[in-house]
């Protein structure tokens, strides 16, 4: 096969965008959980959202299985869930003959995307059927193995499993995103949108992904520039360990791949120390190591926190220098130290603003490397120059 065309890589890359978009659109604050899920899809992994009930889990899945045009399964998994219901009755006909077929139409084994509500209620019935569909996509009829098209699970469960038989099933999910209730300065927010939702409730979407564009997206994978990020993960990695926290072998590997799927939904084909970020939904286990995580991630990677925070520093000095200037009457010596210091950190302020892919950043740098002109044309003067 060719490859695709840069107008159609361009539109792939849009398209990724757009469904994160649109997924996360009636909710509030589930930016994050669009993208985990969205990463899932491209990666063709699977993922499971854990959190308390009623953060929009269950809706936000629901909706993303809506939004890709592909055969599509769900189930709410109790303890009480026969594998029949997840994978069809024994076709009786045939079991008068002596052979053990399943009918699975309709049925998980025929599902490209499938949604798993309280996918931890597995009982032992189930569990090794299920494992080998995610893991090897095939189903076992009894005679032999039979390829299944499951391309992504997604999942959800208030909690990380604890049962021994359970952790095959939990190390199967390569994202395991822990959702956080809507934070306070959102509450309005929340309010009006589930009053919205009460009252008008939303049709299903249109699907806006086919298939074949999940599939051309994930070819991309391979195409993504990582060349910037290698060095920076295995130094995360060795941090990590040192705080007591064990990256397996296999997570290791596809945490790279996670990486690179992170640029391909944030629209690049390069993938920048921000897009490791997403290990925070790969590598914790629970909540505990989700928090130690975070900490390591934010510390060794230039996130758009820390700019942030580098950048109001800046400004500060700027308001400070600024006061001082006008203060001042006539030149003192010190006022070359202070126009060098301050072209540095012109430099500086500009390298963050070309440099970052947050616009937030950008914005910000832009007001700062105005406020550091300002600055330097004031000291010129003053100066002489
Ligand atoms: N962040 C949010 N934005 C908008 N609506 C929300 C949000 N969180 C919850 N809701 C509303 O609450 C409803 C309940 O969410 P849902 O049933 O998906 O929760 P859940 O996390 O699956 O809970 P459980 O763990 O009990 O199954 C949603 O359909 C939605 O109407
Ligand atoms: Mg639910």
């Amino acid at each position: 096969m060719s490859n695709p065309s840069s107008s159609s890589i361009e539109a792939l890359l849009n398209a990724a965008q757009g469904f994160v978009k649109e997924l996360s659109r009636p909710f509030v604050g589930r930016d994050e959980e669009a993208r985990i899920i969205a990463a899932a899809v491209v990666s063709g992994e699977h993922t499971v959202l854990i959190g308390e009930p009623g953060t929009a889990k269950s809706a936000l899945a629901r909706r993303a299985a809506e939004l890709i045009n592909a055969r599509f399964f769900k189930y709410l998994l109790t303890k009480f869930t026969e594998p029949d219901e997840l994978f069809g009755p024994l076709d009786i006909v045939a079991l008068r003959e002596g052979k053990y077929v399943r009918v699975t139409r309709n049925k998980l084994p025929e599902a490209e995307i499938a949604f798993i509500d309280e996918i931890f209620n597995a009982s032992s019935a189930i569990l090794n059927t299920l494992l080998s569909i995610m893991n090897e996509r095939v189903i076992y009829d009894g005679y032999s193995e039979i390829k299944v098209p499951l391309w992504t699970l997604i999942s959800t469960s208030n909690n990380v499993p604890e049962e021994p038989e359970l952790q095959a099933l939990y190390d199967r999910f390569l994202y395991r995103h822990f959702v956080k209730p809507v934070s306070e300065d959102k509450w309005i927010q929340l309010l009006n949108a589930v009053w919205r939702m009460e009252f008008e409730p939303p049709e299903p979407p249109k699907p806006i992904l086919t298939m074949n564009e999940v599939r051309e997206l994930n070819k991309l994978i391979f195409s993504v520039d990582l060349s910037r990020v290698k060095e920076k993960l295995v130094k995360i990695f060795a941090v990590l360990e040192d705080h007591g926290i064990h990256v397996t072998d296999r997570r290791k590997g596809k945490s790279l791949k996670a990486i690179a799927v992170n640029s391909i939904i944030n629209g690049r084909l390069e993938a920048v120390e921000q897009d490791i970020m997403i290990l925070s939904s790969v590598i914790p286990r629970d909540r505990d190591e989700l928090e130690q995580v975070n900490v390591v991630l934010v510390d060794e990677l230039k996130t758009p926190e820390k700019y942030l925070m580098e950048l109001a520093e800046i400004e500060n000095n700027l308001r400070d220098a600024k006061e001082f200037i006008v203060s001042m009457s006539g030149f003192e010596p010190r006022l070359i130290d202070y126009l060098r210091t301050f072209e540095a950190l012109r430099e500086r302020v500009r390298a963050i603003a070309d440099s970052t892919s947050n616009d937030i950043v950008r914005k910000k740098a832009i007001d700062v490397l105005n406020n550091a002109s300002e600055v330097i044309a004031l000291l010129r003067r003053r100066i002489g120059l």
